[in-house]
């Protein structure tokens, strides 16, 4: 129940300890390690958690980057109302969540540019 293990099943966040094997046969499964190309730079969500120092001893980070990856999929303007409801599957004994709550907006609201300036651009 405290949401560390967190993966994207088909994109969607799912708890894997809640999984048999089986159900997981023909569909994708992405860990935290998805998120950023093989080499590359840390993906945004990535880099907003360490710019808003997100996380400290990193035991549920990887279970919130994948919870969140799929929430910014679904929502492009959240408040910080649906962030938090979007995190109450997770527990974090370490940061208050505020850091995880500011990153999560900042990407969003970065998207939301990015898609009208690219929008702008045709
Ligand atoms: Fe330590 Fe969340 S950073 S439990």
């Amino acid at each position: 129940v405290c949401g560390a293990c967190t993966v994207r099943v088909d994109g969607v966040a799912s708890r894997a300890c809640l999984m048999l094997a089986v159900q997981a046969d023909g569909r994708r499964v992405d860990t935290v390690e998805g998120l950023a190309g093989d080499d590359g730079p840390l993906s945004d969500l990535q880099a907003a958690f360490r710019r808003h120092h997100a996380l400290q001893c990193g035991f549920c980070t990887a279970g919130i980057l994948n919870s969140c990856a799929d929430f910014l999929g679904r929502e492009r303007d959240p408040s910080e109302a649906q962030v938090r409801d979007m995190l109450s599957g997770h527990l974090c004994r370490c940061t208050g969540y505020t850091g995880i709550v500011r990153a999560v907006l900042e990407v969003a609201a970065q998207r939301r540019e990015q898609r009208q300036e690219e929008r702008d651009d045709v």
